[in-house]
């Protein structure tokens, strides 16, 4: 593919975090993956070589920020670098999931604010632009000098429930953070539906406790819908308060299954019938756990971006 405003051939790239949804990219925008060699020295540091010709194209790379996070980032940023030295006219961070999202305010004065140290070292690694889905925080976007393309996930997490009876379900949010997300993914499964929102503490890092809930769910299937799964514990806190309080059954939807050790075996050992989680992340569907791939959402965002003119982008950042 070939941007007519001079910054030569759309060419897209992968680390090691995510190859499949990335050759899935590619290949949904008839392309294949361009070659590079991004390996470790035998000390651990991450060494990339690139084997095409970028100079004056149009690059893009795919490359979540997940687990192993730290090594997944530093795989990114060096492959920044190395686009930026040989020359490509345009470099686009693709991150489905952007790893340290949670981390975007502090809460008390000793804390860092992780999320705005990552979008900096991305801008001087050299991104041009940053494509990127369902961030934790929308806040996130505005860390960035640069334009940033945020995608949602819900309408691919959705045609996961297509046929469900407004009449049957309620939505619910886990947690006062995802109330926009569920009111969202209920006018896309079930306009009309009830939404219901659990209230959730966090006692200690990665700890969960349930409190509260608003809505009713008696007599409903409940769907749970999420931005990620990481310990489940936001999850396995809103299953047992939602079917305490009379749910016919509970399934869940999240973006990014980042799935914590332990994780993925406590949810299915939960009363959960469903777990639907998209390929932001790497994940093998098993027994009630089902992978949405949101490749197609992602390509067409690379060739929306790929026709339209730098300067145009800049002048209108977000989406
Ligand atoms: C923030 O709270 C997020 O929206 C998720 O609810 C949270 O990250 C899920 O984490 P866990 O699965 O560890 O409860």
């Amino acid at each position: 593919m070939r941007m007519p405003d001079g910054h030569g051939h759309l060419m897209v790239f992968s680390g090691n975090a995510n190859r499949p949804l990335a050759s899935a990219i590619a290949s949904e925008l008839g392309t294949s993956l361009s070659a590079a060699t991004v390996s470790a020295f035998r000390d651990g540091e991450t060494q990339v070589l690139i084997h095409d010709d970028l100079r004056g194209h149009d690059v893009f790379v795919v490359q979540p920020t997940s687990p192993p996070v730290n090594h997944n980032l530093v795989e990114l940023l060096i492959m920044l670098d190395a686009f930026r030295r040989s020359g490509a006219a345009r470099r686009t961070a693709v991150i489905p999931y952007y790893g340290y999202a949670r981390q975007e305010r502090r809460v008390t004065p000793q804390e860092p604010i992780s999320a705005r140290l990552v979008a900096d070292l991305l801008t001087a690694a050299g991104a041009d632009q940053v494509v990127t889905m369902d961030l934790s925080a929308g806040a996130i976007e505005g860390f960035f000098d640069l334009p940033v393309e945020h995608l949602q996930a819900a309408p691919v997490l959705a045609r996961a429930f297509a046929g469900v009876s407004p009449a049957d379900v309620v939505i619910v949010a886990p947690d006062i953070g995802a109330v926009k997300r569920a009111e969202a993914f209920q006018r896309l499964v079930a306009p009309g539906a009830p939404v219901a929102v659990v209230f959730k503490e966090r006692p200690a890092p990665d700890r969960v406790a349930v409190s509260e809930m608003v809505g009713e769910v008696r007599g409903r299937h409940a769907i749970l819908i999420d931005d990620i799964i990481s310990t489940g514990g936001t999850l396995l806190g809103a299953v047992e308060m939602v079917l305490a309080r009379g749910a016919r059954s509970a399934s869940a939807a999240a973006t990014h299954g980042v799935f914590a050790p332990g994780a993925l075996e406590a949810l299915e050992a939960s009363p959960l019938e469903r777990i639907v989680v998209t390929d932001t992340i790497p994940v093998e569907p098993r027994g009630r756990l089902e992978v949405v791939s949101v490749a197609s959402l992602f390509a067409r965002a690379i060739a929306r971006i790929h026709g339209v003119p730098a300067a145009e982008r800049e002048a209108a950042p977000a989406s």
